[in-house]
């Protein structure tokens, strides 16, 4: 729900494609193994979603490429693309803290993201202990 949130600040800022972003932030890591190392859970996140799609959520065929880009590719760490597939990519890495490790804005793909403002309210929340 946290990606959830960066990426509707995101989509909002950067006008992506608020439906994909949405999706991507619901699914992206859906389909992990383990919490720690998992290489290809994006990969098996996008099958997933190509599975539900017309049953769960409804596309247009452009949507479901960028949602399958940003899912195949949330764990290499790439900055290029789409401003809807980095914005993708930003919700995500905006809560690195929930793992300890602050985002390095050079490593972030949108203006808005790099924002210390964005960037404390992201911490703020990600490190958030119940
Ligand atoms: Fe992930």
């Amino acid at each position: 729900m946290r990606v959830l949130q960066n990426g509707r600040q995101l989509a909002r800022a950067e006008n992506a494609n608020i439906k994909v972003v949405e999706l991507f932030s619901l699914l992206h890591d859906t389909q992990r193994r383990n919490e720690n190392y998992d290489p290809e859970h994006g990969m098996r996140a996008a099958q997933f979603a190509r599975t539900i799609r017309g049953s769960w959520f409804d596309v247009t065929d452009t949507e479901m490429e960028l949602l399958s880009e940003a899912l195949i590719h949330h764990f290499e760490g790439y900055t290029d693309g789409d401003v809807t597939v980095r914005v993708c990519w930003d919700a995500d890495r905006l809560d690195l803290g929930r793992v300890g490790i602050e985002p390095k804005p050079d490593r972030l793909c949108t203006v808005s993201a790099r924002d210390p403002n964005i960037l404390f309210w992201a911490n703020a929340r990600a490190r958030y202990k119940a």
